[in-house]
C-alpha cells in the first residue's frame, strides 16, 4: 500500500470514532493490511460532526468526508474510515434505525430504551418480531474516491432482557440460530458474527483490492 500516484497513496488509516471498543475491534481485523490505524484522537483531530443523514450510508459518509476534508487542509495522506450502525425492528417500520443512539434521548439508559421497545411489541408473535443490526463502513481515499460496505445480523426482539455482555440493544436481541441473546455471546464470538465485524471484513477486502489495482 505504498503507491505514490494511485488512490492508495496513504501512510495510514484513520478511523472516525472516539469509541475504544470499536478501535480495538478494527485494529484486530485490519492488522494484516500493513498500515497503521489511528483513532481521531490519536490523529489529533477533535471535531463535532452532525450525523444528519437519513441512511446509515449517508451518516457514515458524512463522518468520513468531514475528516478527509480536514486532513486535506493538513496535507495528511490517510484513508479515512467511519461507521454507522443501528437496530431495525420490522414491526416498528425499521425504527429506531439511524436514530438508534438518539432513541428516547442520547442519555437515556438502555434498560429504559429496551423496556420501552419490549412494551411496544407486547402481544406481537415471534414471526413478527424480526429485527436486525445493520452496520455500514464508509471509506474516503486521499484521491477522493469513496466506498461503502454494509452488513447485517438477523434476529428477533425478545420478551425480556438477557445477558451481561455487549452494549446497547444486545440484551433484547435474540439470535434464533444460536438460541441465545446477543448480550449472552462471548465478545470474540459476537465480533466474529456481528454486523460490524462482517462490514469491516468486507471493507478490508475493498482496501486490499484497491491496493492491488494500483500495482
Ligand atoms: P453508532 O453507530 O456508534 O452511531 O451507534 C448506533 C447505535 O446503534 C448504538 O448506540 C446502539 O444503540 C445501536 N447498536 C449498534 N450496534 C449495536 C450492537 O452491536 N449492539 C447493540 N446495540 C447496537
Amino acid at each position: 500500500m505504498d503507491r505514490r500516484n494511485g488512490q492508495m497513496k496513504a501512510d495510514k488509516i484513520i478511523f472516525a470514532t472516539g469509541n475504544a471498543d470499536k478501535m480495538r475491534e478494527i485494529q484486530m481485523i485490519m492488522a494484516d493490511l500493513g498500515l497503521g490505524i489511528q483513532s481521531m484522537k490519536e490523529a489529533g483531530i477533535d471535531m463535532e460532526i452532525a450525523e444528519n443523514g437519513t441512511t446509515f450510508e449517508e451518516n457514515a459518509m458524512i463522518k468520513a468526508s468531514a475528516i478527509a476534508q480536514e486532513l486535506k487542509t493538513r496535507n495528511v495522506q490517510a484513508i479515512v474510515l467511519a461507521d454507522d450502525s443501528g437496530l431495525e425492528i420490522d414491526y416498528l417500520d425499521k425504527a429506531p434505525g439511524v436514530y438508534s443512539a438518539r432513541y428516547m434521548g442520547e442519555d437515556t439508559p438502555y434498560s429504559v430504551k429496551n423496556a420501552n421497545l419490549i412494551k411496544q411489541l407486547e402481544g406481537v408473535p415471534d414471526e413478527k418480531r424480526t429485527a436486525r443490526f445493520v452496520c455500514v463502513i464508509a471509506a474516503v481515499f486521499p484521491d477522493g474516491s469513496r466506498y461503502t460496505t454494509r452488513a447485517a445480523i438477523e434476529g428477533r426482539i425478545g420478551y425480556e432482557e438477557r445477558g451481561q455482555n455487549g452494549f446497547g440493544y444486545d440484551p433484547i436481541f435474540f439470535l434464533p440460530e444460536y438460541g441465545m441473546y446477543s448480550a449472552e455471546l462471548a465478545p470474540e464470538e459476537k465480533n466474529r458474527i456481528s454486523h460490524r465485524g462482517k462490514a469491516l471484513e468486507e471493507m478490508k477486502r475493498v482496501l486490499k483490492r484497491a491496493a492491488e489495482e494500483t500495482i
